[in-house]
């Protein structure tokens, strides 16, 4: 089996930089290699897999909806689309949604809304923020300020500034009148699990008022729960107009969307906007079912477990203080900030089978499925403090 690495550099484009794992198959919060190795996933294929893998009521309802129809396009009228948007927007403040296949594809639309409601106001620039990530189409590497995913990949979108994370001075010399839009978000995932400051969303939300823009919350990574909350805005005390979402809102299959507030329910005519895939039936079904595991049944759970890790985490900031420099981050979308490295933790940590990534170059990232246990928790423990004596 080891020809799979051979093979993997032989036909396709160097862009992964992959673990050096061969899947055999994975299950709730482990994956298991071919040669019969179980490792604890706190990756969760980067946010995706809410409820662990192989969920079988993830499953049961994917299968049983392959049977049904596996695409039709949008053309056609589907119960499973429409019985996931009526069962999601219910328990949110947005009114209508639009079904993406990616997080990047939301934030293309999001960026249209933005454009559109401004130009109809005599307004079109954009403010974003420095750190974030959006995706990898033109639109959201425009937003980002990454010199590393966009060299000579030249010209990017016009009309948009990046500002400092949580810097409301840098923001003030930007915003104005013909601000459209600001993108945000609330916690940033490959930024290094930073948070927005209280101090700055109040500001932000008075600039807001004094020059009416739309706010739009980039919650691809943060979204379902994952910070103990639907979305990690709902940790402070506003609503965006927009709200983007994608990763664990699939449950497991390629599913996103964009929310809008109903004061922009008619910001597109018909044939404004499209996808030929987004909304497909298969993921709609795997991404209610993955909602009805969580929702409401499991947020007690995610708080408790959430609130044991983080008891941990800081045990083990205590134990290593010169190693681990803080604890970041909410819920379970969170980070250690480490004086060296992230990726020398990463590696050592799968010595201890133990799967976990890098971001921001010294922050060590968790956002593993919302429903490890105690135990897994504790397992985890044990080989970051093997993993952090070592390195
Ligand atoms: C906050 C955020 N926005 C957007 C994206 C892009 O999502 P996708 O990879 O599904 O295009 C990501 C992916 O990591 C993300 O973390």
């Amino acid at each position: 089996m080891e020809y799979l690495i051979e093979k993997e550099r032989e036909f396709f484009l160097q862009t992964y930089k992959r673990l050096p794992i061969i899947v055999d198959y994975a299950k709730g919060t482990k994956i298991y290699d071919i040669y019969g190795n179980e490792y604890l996933d706190f990756l969760g294929g980067i946010a995706v897999n809410v409820v662990g893998h192989s969920h079988p009521e993830v499953i049961s309802a994917i299968e049983d909806q392959i049977h049904r129809y596996m695409h039709l396009s949008n053309y056609f009228y589907q119960d499973v689309q429409i019985n996931y948007a009526s069962r999601f927007l219910e328990v949110t403040k947005y009114d209508k949604l639009f079904f993406t296949n990616s997080g990047t594809e939301a934030n293309e639309g999001a960026l249209k809304i933005v454009r559109r409601w401004g130009n109809q106001r005599q307004k079109n620039k954009v403010i974003s923020f420095a750190g974030g990530f959006h995706g990898r189409t033109y639109g959201s590497l425009s937003l980002m300020d990454k010199p590393q995913y966009k060299e000579l990949m030249d010209p990017f979108l016009d009309g948009i500034s990046i500002v400092e994370y949580n810097d409301i001075q840098s923001f003030k010399k930007v915003v104005g009148f013909d601000t459209a839009g600001v993108f945000l978000e609330f916690l940033q995932g490959e930024g290094g699990l930073r948070k927005v400051s209280q101090e700055f969303v109040d500001e932000l939300w008075e600039l807001k008022s004094k020059y009416n823009f739309l706010v739009v919350a980039d919650e691809v990574q943060s979204c379902m729960f994952r910070t103990g909350k639907l979305f990690a805005f709902e940790h402070y005390n506003v609503v965006p107009d927009v709200v983007t979402v994608a990763k664990g809102f699939g449950g497991g299959l390629p599913l996103g969307a964009i929310l809008v507030q109903s004061h922009l329910k008619d910001i597109f005519e018909r044939g404004m906007h499209g996808t030929t895939f987004g909304g497909n039936p298969v993921a709609c079904a795997a991404g209610l079912a993955t909602f009805n595991v969580l929702y409401p049944k499991m947020i007690p759970q995610i708080l408790e477990v959430s609130e044991y890790l983080w008891k941990r985490l800081t045990e083990v900031q205590n134990k290593f203080p010169s190693k681990v420099l803080e604890v970041r981050g909410i819920g379970l979308m969170c980070g250690l900030l480490l004086n060296f490295e992230a990726i020398r933790l990463v590696e050592k940590l799968l010595e201890f089978k133990i799967i976990a990534n890098a971001t921001a170059r010294n922050v060590l990232r968790l956002v593993p499925p919302l429903v490890i246990t105690i135990e897994d928790v504790d397992k985890f423990i044990l080989g970051l403090e093997n993993a952090l004596s070592k390195v």
